[in-house]
């Protein structure tokens, strides 16, 4: 991705570190974090300095790569980091398997990182085809570059639009609590794609307007029947396109897709703390009394999706990937 110019991914090694762009900053500032342990990666994933689903996994396999001596612990250390995007734990699983077969760990990290942004890629050409001129499409959370090291999943066909000089324009949901819409807009600004930002609850609005063609979003985990996870707020989004003949479409690579689990039911939740609902950049908007709950993700049916757009091409579930 583009930053000021100057190509950047979310995360990169510089002599056996690891250096992330510090999506805690972002958009107002752009400060780098270096990991040198596995604890100082589980720190990021936890405290989401990286974030979104396949960035999370390439993280994971470079924490493993820093792992010293204990593979197990340090794959039990990152696996208890964030329980609902599948990536981590593919990403664990083939750095195991790697590292057993005696492959050197950044080698397999690295590997690992380079079909990532492979993917990405193949699916930015997949999705591209559908995105015409004139289009408007909403998007929710940030499933940009900064989500997966570069090219993004649902933003990856709008970059790849642009680039080949389609004319669109994307409605960007804010996202709260955390506000990933902001990374979303930050993404889209330095790509010079045309945009504004709405608030969660007005997609509706937009929708019946007939302001919004198409919706595509990221995911964090997918079941085998095509049910998946992501950034909470997206169910509600597919079930008003569908109310209102929009078609939904999650774009997603092969590490997003749990074989394991044969449905969304199986998919488990993160609950996340007090601030992020009664804070914003540090100042309290809530009384001290309030009591919240803060779940990070809902899971989607299957059949409010319109198709699955991978690197192998745009596909509808039920399916084993
Ligand atoms: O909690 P986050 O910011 O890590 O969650 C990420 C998401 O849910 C994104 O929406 C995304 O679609 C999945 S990552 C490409």
């Amino acid at each position: 991705m583009k930053v000021e110019g100057k190509e950047y991914r979310s995360l990169w090694v510089e002599k056996n570190l690891i250096k992330f762009i510090d999506q805690r900053k972002l958009p107002y500032l752009f400060e780098i974090f270096t990991a040198k342990t596995v604890d100082d990666i589980t720190f990021a994933i936890k405290n989401m300095i990286v974030r979104g689903a396949p960035a999370i996994g390439v993280a994971a396999a470079y924490g493993m790569a820093l792992s010293k001596k204990d593979l197990k612990k340090s794959a039990e250390k990152l696996r208890a980091t964030r329980p609902t995007a599948y990536d981590l734990f593919y990403a664990i699983e083939y750095m195991i398997d790697k590292i057993n077969n005696g492959e050197n760990r950044f080698d397999a990290a690295s590997k690992y990182v380079e079909d990532i942004i492979e993917q990405c890629k193949k699916i930015g050409e997949n999705g591209e085809k559908l995105i015409k001129d004139d289009m408007k499409i909403l998007t929710h959370c940030n499933a940009g570059a900064l989500a997966t090291v570069d090219y993004g999943t649902a933003l990856a066909p709008l970059r790849l639009a642009h680039r080949n000089g389609k004319k669109f324009f994307v409605y960007v949901d804010e996202t709260r609590p955390r506000l990933q819409g902001l990374l979303t807009a930050w993404e889209l600004k330095h790509e010079c794609i045309k945009h504004v930002i709405i608030a969660d609850n007005a997609a509706g609005y937009f929708m019946k307007n007939k302001d919004i063609d198409m919706v595509i979003t990221g995911a964090d985990r997918i079941a085998k029947n095509g049910d998946f996870a992501n950034k909470i707020g997206t169910y509600e989004k597919a079930v008003l396109a569908k109310e209102n003949n929009i078609p939904f479409y999650v774009a997603a690579p092969k590490s997003t897709f749990d074989n394991t689990i044969k449905d969304g039911s199986h998919i488990i939740i993160e609950e996340r703390g007090k601030s992020e609902l009664s804070e914003i950049n540090g100042k309290t908007i809530m009384p001290e009394w309030a009591s919240v709950k803060n779940p990070a993700f809902d899971v989607t049916p299957a059949e409010y999706v319109t198709g699955y757009i991978t690197e192998e091409g745009i596909i509808k579930g039920d399916f084993s990937y």
